[in-house]
């Protein structure tokens, strides 16, 4: 069945995709809650406060690329929350090259953003389609207080920070730990990507506004280096990230180490069916919708060139708000106007870093960036 709506959410049960939905439904854009379940779908949508003023229907599809196509066919953008997105976005992206749809999706995961970039980037492009994997707080809100150090020419390193208070969700768990065992990290060093070791370990930071320091990981590398990579004013990205919560960052790296050690010797598959069941033993309930005066977020970005450096702070709350905020203004603005690049690309590159900024201050989900300039 193809559609009349111009927004397709999939995944839409989920935590993330709920929240896609709400925002939609405050941007007055009718909407496909698309996902495997039709009942948990609409068991989601029937939680959305106001969900009786949005123009929405509820539609179960396989997870294939023929059903995929055929529902996304009369739609313009779908924005995608099923991960990870290494092990399930291929599908989807190969069915918006098929119905001609802009693809947006809410990852973090640095393979994936590389595969996306690889393998999709030339045939969206050709078709003047936006790929544009990673329009996330994770690493949207970073990439934001990157560009607003960069409107000070000459600076072409980034010392990237990027914290968060809160629990992630059970496909977020299950992404970390998939991200962690089976994927390298990259960070970028002179436009080229570079290995993080893989024992990499626990790095003791210093953390803006506040006397404590902080553990936080290379955490699969980010998608800076990707996005950076393609950027003529950046050379050298390094990105450390966790949650303001010392002992759980203490154990992350043993539970890793673990879980590496058990699925080294089984073949892909049985590797994401273990890692699920280990995930699963992790998260396994949907957390409480966020509340700011707990879920906080943090994006730290130093740019440093050599006769110049910019520091840029953008204290926020509730990520997972956050991103299906983006998500939905994306949505938006692409049913209005071109983006202003097709084929991949990221949010900044796609929307503008002060109109996705924009959005995110007048919804009040984070503060006037703090930026200091010296040079
Ligand atoms: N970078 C960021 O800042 C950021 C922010 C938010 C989310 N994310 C990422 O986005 C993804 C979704 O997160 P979430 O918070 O929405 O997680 P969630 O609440 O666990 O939802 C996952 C969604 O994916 C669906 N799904 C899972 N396996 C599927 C499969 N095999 N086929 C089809 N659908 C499947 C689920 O459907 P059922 O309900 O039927 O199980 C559900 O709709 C994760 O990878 C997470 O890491 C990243």
């Amino acid at each position: 069945m193809s559609t009349t709506k111009p927004v397709i959410v999939y995944g839409a049960s989920g935590y993330t995709g709920r929240l896609i939905c709400e925002y939609l439904r405050e941007y007055n854009l009718p909407f496909v809650a698309a996902g495997r379940d039709k009942a948990r779908v609409q068991e989601a949508m029937d939680k959305i406060p106001g969900i009786e003023t949005a123009t929405y229907e509820v539609v179960e599809v396989a997870h294939a690329v023929g059903p995929l196509t055929e529902l996304f066919t009369g739609a313009s953008v779908v924005c995608n929350t099923v991960g990870p997105f290494a092990q399930y976005g291929h599908e989807v992206v190969e069915a918006c090259i098929a119905a001609g749809t802009h693809y947006l999706d809410t990852t973090g995961e640095q393979d994936w953003l590389i595969a996306c970039d690889e393998q999709y980037g030339q045939a969206m492009a050709d078709l003047g389609l936006l790929l544009c994997p990673g329009l996330a707080q994770m690493y949207t809100t970073g990439e934001i207080a990157a560009n607003i150090c960069l409107e000070t020419p000459g600076l072409d390193t980034l010392d990237i920070q990027v914290f968060w208070k809160g629990f992630p969700t059970i496909a977020s768990t299950r992404t970390i730990l998939v991200n962690a065992a089976l994927s390298k990290a990259y960070y970028l060093e002179q436009n080229q990507y570079v290995e993080w070791p893989a024992d990499a370990g626990l790095y003791d930071v210093t953390v803006p506004g506040q006397h404590q320091t902080e553990l936080a990981l290379p955490w699969g590398g980010t998608s800076h280096p990707v996005w950076f990579k393609r950027d003529p004013r950046v050379a050298n990205v390094k990105v450390l990230g966790g949650v303001f919560n010392r002992a759980l960052m203490q154990g992350v790296p043993q539970i890793v180490a673990a879980v590496v050690e058990q699925v080294k010797d089984l073949a892909v598959e049985e590797k994401y069916t273990v890692l699920a069941e280990q995930a699963a033993g992790v998260m396994n309930e949907m957390p409480p919708r966020e509340n700011p005066r707990i879920n906080t977020s943090l994006d730290s970005v130093y740019a440093s060139g050599p006769l110049g450096r910019a520091h840029c702070v953008i204290y926020g709350n509730c990520n997972y708000k956050q991103t299906g905020l983006l998500q939905a203004y994306a949505a938006h603005s692409l049913l209005q106007q071109a983006p202003q690049r097709v084929g991949f690309a990221s949010g900044c590159q796609a929307f503008g870093h002060s109109e996705l900024l924009g959005t995110l201050r007048s919804f009040g989900l984070v503060m006037e960036p703090v930026l200091t300039v010296h040079g």
